[in-house]
């Protein structure tokens, strides 16, 4: 099993391989977390630093249980208490956890790129947690490992990205992870929400919801990023319900056993209908939550690996 990098900053640098390399470990910690005794101690001696500039609940969480179970000591910074508040550059937060030794640091940041720069100053294994607009890669991951345990393969699907594509890093590395694997890809959005020049990365746009779901295998919900908006980007909730949210009337143009998924968190009656999203014949949201656990073990002791073969200083 081999996994040549030494970060996870994005989808872009991993190859297929890679991909279907960290799904496939990732299922057997699937078969682990279901257990009672959930301890595999791959990680056990090394010391996982946590720092999220941005709130967040389930990725945190997430990467926080899965360092745990892989035995590793975690540690979350509470980044809104921390020096960065007193003016403290990023650089130089990092380069002080740096000289504490960490082994992974996990990192998610309001703007696009950060981790990336982080990445280039500290001499440890980076996770991106999210940075800006840019890329979620184990969003993407977990969603790639639902979709596949749900449909059986992760290739030729009709796969709908809906919403708020533009504001949207979920999005971007979801396009990036299921072009890689060779599906066929729809945009569906309001204009105002489709980033500009999207059309020459060879997926399909549409922004008539009715229109873009036909007969797709999965479907993709956004959250509207409304931190992310400065300005009028939707008429209104109710209207953008109306035209763009999921409901069991738009759903019943796809695929009669299409999947429903969402990122979380929802905005239940504004992207979706909340008793579509609660149901369990449709709607594949709690795996992907379960599945974000297995893929961060998988992605972090992939990692783990590597650096154990290297020399550090
Ligand atoms: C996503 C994120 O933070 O980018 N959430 C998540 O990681 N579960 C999507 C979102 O915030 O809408």
């Amino acid at each position: 099993m081999s996994f040549a990098h030494r970060h996870l900053l994005g989808i872009e640098p991993l190859s297929p391989q890679d991909i279907v390399t960290i799904l496939d470990l990732a299922e057997t910690y699937v078969d682990l977390n279901r257990q009672s005794a959930k301890h595999a101690d791959v990680l056990a001696g090394l010391t996982q630093i946590n720092m999220f500039f941005e709130n967040s609940t389930r990725t945190q969480a997430s990467f926080e249980l899965a360092g745990k179970r892989l035995g590793a000591d975690v540690m979350n910074m509470a980044m809104q208490a921390s020096s960065i508040k007193k003016g403290e550059t990023l650089i130089d937060t990092a380069m002080t956890l740096n000289a504490m030794h960490p082994d992974l640091l996990v990192v998610r940041h309001p703007h696009s790129g950060a981790v990336d720069l982080l990445a280039q100053k500290v001499n440890c294994a980076v996770l991106n947690a999210g940075d800006g607009k840019h890329e979620h890669p184990t969003q993407a991951l977990l969603d790639a490992l639902t979709i596949r345990r749900a449909k059986g393969r992760l290739h030729r699907l009709n796969i709908a990205i809906c919403g708020d594509i533009s504001h949207s890093r979920v999005a971007r590395s979801n396009l990036i992870l299921l072009g890689k694997m060779e599906n066929r890809i729809r945009l569906i959005g309001p204009p105002t929400l489709m980033p500009s020049g999207i059309g020459e990365f060879g997926v399909e746009v549409y922004d008539d919801m009715r229109e873009g779901l036909q007969d797709v295998d999965v479907v993709m919900m956004l959250r509207l990023q409304k931190e992310r908006m400065d300005g009028g980007f939707i008429p209104s909730e109710r209207e953008y319900y109306h035209r763009y949210g999921l409901d069991a009337e738009k759903l019943a143009l796809a695929k009669p056993d299409a999947i429903v998924m969402h990122p979380g968190p929802m905005n239940r009656g504004v992207e979706i209908d909340g008793t579509l999203a609660d149901d369990i014949n449709r709607s594949v949201i709690q795996d992907q939550v379960e599945m974000g656990v297995a893929v961060r073990m998988a992605a972090m002791e992939l990692l783990a690996r590597n650096l154990a073969a290297e020399p550090r200083e």
